[in-house]
C-alpha cells in the first residue's frame, strides 16, 4: 500500500470524525424533548398564550410571526429576544422589527410560568416555537408536533435582521432566493406566506402598493377601501393598521388565498405569490394548505438550531445569562 493511499485514508477518517462532531452538535431536534425534564412545559405554555390572546385576538398573529424573525436570522435561537446591552446592539430595532413586532411581554410571562415549573430546563427558542403552534391552533389553524430541544444564542445581529428577513416589497424571485437561502422550498414560501391569514400590517408596509399598482395587480376597490385609512404622503399614517386578511384577521383559514386569486392582497409580496398555482391549490383546499402549512412550520423551525453544549439555556428571554 503506497504511502499516499494511506494518508488519503487517515484524512477520510479526520474528516468523518471531523463531519460527525459539527453534525452530531447540531443534532436532530425531537418532539418529546422535554417529555421527562419538564412534562407540564405544553400546559403551561398553552394557558399563558390562551390568556394573552382571550385579552387580545391580534396576540397570536404577533406571536406567530416572533417565530418567523427568529429563526430566519441565524437560526432559530432566540436571538430575537435579546434586548440591546452596552456590548451588542440587537434585533429588535433592525429596520424589519423596529416598531412592528410584538409579544415581548407574553414571551416573558410565558418563560416565567415555565421557569417557574421547570427551573433552567427550556429555551425560550423553543418557547417560541411552542407558543407559534399554540396560537396558529386557538386561532382554529391545524395543530402539529413541535420539534424541539433548541438552545439560546449568546449574541444578536441586527445587521443579519435588517439583510435576512424578506421585505413586502419583494419579487416573486427575491422571496424565493430568501427562503432558499434558508434552506427552505417554494412550497415552504407559499404555505408559510398563509400566516398573513391573520394579524396587521402598518400603511408603511403597503401604501406603494395601493396608490401605485392600481391597474396590474390589485382590485381597485380593495385599493381605495384602504386608500381610506392610508394617506398616499409619507409621514402621515404611517403606523395606521390593515388587517392582512381582508375577511377573518383573527381567524386562521385559507381566505388569505382566495384574496390573492382575487387581486386583494395587502402586501406586494403577498400578491406576487399568485403566479405560483400552488397558491390556487390552498385557496380551493383547506386541508391541503393545513397540511402543508404544519410541515413547513417544522421545516422552518429546523433551521439552524443550537444544540448539545452549544449556546445556553437563558433564565431571562431578555438577556444572556
Ligand atoms: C414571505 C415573506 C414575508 C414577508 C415579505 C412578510 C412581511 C410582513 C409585513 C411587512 C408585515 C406587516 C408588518 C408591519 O407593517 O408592522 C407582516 C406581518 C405578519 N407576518 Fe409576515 N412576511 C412574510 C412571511 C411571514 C411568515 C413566514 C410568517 C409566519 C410563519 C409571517 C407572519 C406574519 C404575521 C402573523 C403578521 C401579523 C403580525 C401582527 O399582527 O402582529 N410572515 N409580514
Ligand atoms: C426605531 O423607531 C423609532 C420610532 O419610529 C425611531 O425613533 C428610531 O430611530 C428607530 N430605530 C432605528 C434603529 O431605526
Amino acid at each position: 500500500m503506497s504511502s499516499s493511499s494511506s494518508c488519503s485514508s487517515s484524512l477520510t477518517v479526520i474528516f468523518v470524525v471531523f463531519y460527525l462532531l459539527v453534525v452530531s452538535s447540531n443534532a436532530q431536534l425531537t418532539t418529546n424533548f422535554y417529555s421527562s425534564s419538564c412534562p407540564n412545559l405544553h400546559s403551561t405554555v398553552k394557558s399563558v398564550v390562551q390568556s394573552a390572546i382571550n385579552r387580545e385576538n391580534r396576540m397570536g398573529a404577533s406571536l406567530l410571526r416572533l417565530f418567523f424573525h427568529d429563526c430566519f436570522v441565524s437560526g432559530c435561537d432566540g436571538s430575537l429576544l435579546l434586548d440591546d446591552t452596552s456590548t451588542f446592539t440587537g434585533e429588535k430595532m433592525a429596520r424589519p422589527n423596529n416598531g412592528s413586532v410584538r409579544g415581548f411581554e407574553v414571551i416573558d410571562q410565558i418563560k416565567s410560568a415555565v421557569e417557574n415549573a421547570c427551573p433552567g430546563i427550556v429555551s425560550c427558542a423553543d418557547i417560541l416555537a411552542i407558543a407559534a403552534r399554540d396560537s396558529v391552533v386557538i386561532l382554529g389553524g391545524p395543530s402539529w408536533n413541535v420539534k424541539l430541544g433548541r438552545r439560546d444564542a449568546r449574541t444578536a445581529s441586527q445587521s443579519a435582521a435588517n439583510n435576512n428577513i424578506p421585505q413586502p416589497t419583494f419579487s416573486l424571485s427575491q422571496l424565493l432566493s430568501s427562503f432558499e437561502d434558508q434552506g427552505l422550498s417554494i412550497t415552504d414560501l407559499v404555505a408559510l406566506s398563509g400566516a398573513h391569514t391573520i394579524g396587521q400590517a402598518r400603511c408603511t408596509s403597503f401604501r406603494n402598493r395601493i396608490y401605485n399598482e392600481i391597474g396590474y395587480n390589485i382590485d381597485a376597490s380593495f385599493a381605495k377601501t384602504r386608500q381610506a385609512n392610508c394617506p398616499r404622503s409619507s409621514n402621515s399614517g404611517d403606523n395606521n393598521l390593515a388587517p392582512l386578511d381582508l375577511q377573518t384577521p383573527t381567524y386562521f383559514d385559507n381566505d388569505y388565498y382566495k384574496n390573492i386569486i382575487s387581486q386583494k392582497g395587502l402586501l406586494h409580496s403577498d400578491q406576487e405569490l399568485s403566479m405560483k398555482a400552488l397558491t390556487e391549490g390552498y385557496a380551493n383546499n383547506l386541508d391541503t394548505f393545513f397540511s402543508d402549512f404544519a410541515t413547513a412550520m417544522n421545516n422552518m423551525g429546523d433551521i439552524k438550531p443550537l444544540t448539545g453544549s452549544n449556546g445556553e439555556i437563558r433564565k431571562n428571554c431578555r438577556m444572556i445569562n
